[in-house]
């Protein structure tokens, strides 16, 4: 059986799906009987360096070509207006869509998954979250038997690869962006990916696929890594921590917490040991319990292999996942977690005391306390020397946490901003 793709975008992803059909076709043919043939591939500039060779034959500048001449529509433009645009086109069109777009899918998948259903079309969107990492396919299909609870990842790979940098290596952040950007890691825009928004529309869609249902977007509590200071990466590190950009997606019987933030999390925990450009999602299923998947979660060739798997699982299957969950879940923004809190003040009687009364006050518990003599400013506003003073609390809840923060910080001991991570420990 033939099948013709085409391919509009050929950026990283688009240039390496196209050099891995040019080159695996015939080994895709072996084990499936399918001929995946390419039609065409449309992009603006041709003149630009690609990593792969794309033939001339196959090139064009006018997405319509791809749209008239293919079964499937691999939509690799990236944004949001452009790219909603084709999609809904391809779908009038009776098309099956592949797409590694998160942005759009977690923002304004509804309508596009339910215009498909409607005409009967498939949406592939593998390569939407972790890269290369099967694992939209590992949740529908390999743990469909299992209701799922838990879910959390490593799902970006820059922000990873900057943190890992830092931390072992000493870079500045800008520099290993720079390289992140270099390796085609970033996004075209990268405060997506250094704010959590990349993360957070990973996480909305893996929430849709593991809970059946799509959350509005703005409900997930999005935290980047922008203001990470190395002196809270080192400080956790001695307390056992490392520090990841986490995405959760918690459900507790039908409420659901769906956040991406900064998180310490056991230096000895599986995915406390992901680094460089890999992510990792753990996955936790009422039968199945913790599984964990890992790989390459950025980069042309690996996210060129979701997009074949989506390909060639429309080729081969194509039946309709869209699943809607009967349940009446919503999302609950006042999560219960440990945190991490740092104040920098300066180191005499009764400071801990006053913080401690304030954390007291809102029912907030400390687990423990580190006060190292390091100073880390010289002279404070009362012309003393500040230390970092470090807490460790229990369980609490996120808006009294909140408060509690913006009290202690109008404390006239306490300088400057407080530094508050979540620390995540039960889970794996
Ligand atoms: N910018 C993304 C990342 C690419 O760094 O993970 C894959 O979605």
């Amino acid at each position: 059986m033939e099948f013709r793709v085409g391919i509009v975008g050929c950026g990283v992803v688009g240039t390496g799906t196209t050099a891995l059909l040019l080159k695996n076709s015939e080994v895709i043919k072996e084990k499936t009987g399918v001929e995946l043939i390419i039609s065409k591939v449309a992009d603006k500039d041709w003149e630009k360096p690609r990593e792969f060779y794309v033939p001339e034959e196959l090139r064009t500048t006018d997405y319509r070509e791809v749209l008239e001449n293919s079964d499937i529509v691999v939509e690799l433009v990236g944004g949001k207006d452009f790219a909603k645009r084709l999609i809904l086109e391809a779908i009038e069109k009776g098309k099956h869509v592949v797409t590694a777009n998160k942005h759009l899918l977690a923002e304004e998948g509804e309508e596009i998954f339910r215009r498909a259903k409607e005409k009967g079309v498939m949406i592939g969107f593998e390569a939407s979250v972790g890269g290369g990492i099967p694992i939209i396919k590992a949740i529908r299909e390999g743990l469909v038997g299992n209701r799922i609870e838990n879910i959390y990842g490593i799902l970006n790979g820059t922000t990873n690869y900057i943190l890992t940098k830092m931390l072992e290596e000493d870079m500045s952040f800008e520099l290993a962006l720079d390289m992140a950007k270099k390796l085609g890691y970033a996004e075209a825009d990268p405060s997506l990916d250094i704010d959590g928004w990349d993360s957070a529309h990973k996480i909305s869609l893996l929430a849709f696929v593991g809970f059946g249902k799509f959350f509005p977007f703005e409900e997930v509590h999005v935290e980047g890594i922008r203001n990470i200071d190395l002196l809270d990466v080192e400080l956790g590190k001695d307390l056992g921590y490392t520090l990841k950009l986490l995405a959760i997606a918690k459900r507790i019987n039908s409420e659901v917490e769906l956040r991406v933030h900064p998180t310490f999390i056991p230096s000895d925990n599986p995915l406390a040991k992901v680094s460089d450009v890999y992510n990792a999602i753990l996955v936790e299923g009422d039968f199945v319990g913790k599984t964990m998947f890992y790989g390459r979660g950025a980069g042309s060739k690996p996210t060129a292999s979701a997009v074949v798997s989506d390909i060639v699982d429309i080729a081969t299957k194509g039946q309709n996942w869209l699943w809607e969950s009967k349940e009446k879940l919503k999302v609950n923004k006042n999560f219960y977690s440990r945190y991490y809190l740092r104040f920098d003040v300066p180191d005499r009687p009764g400071v801990l005391a006053k913080i401690a009364h304030v954390l007291a006050s809102y029912n907030i518990s400390i687990a423990s306390v580190l006060q190292k003599e390091k100073v880390c400013k010289l002279a404070g506003r009362e012309g003393q020397p500040i230390v970092p003073l470090v807490i460790l609390t229990h369980k609490a809840y996120e808006r009294d946490m909140q408060r509690a923060v913006e009290d202690i910080q109008k404390l006239p001991v306490v300088e400057g901003k407080a530094t508050l991570i979540r620390v995540e420990e039960e889970a794996y």
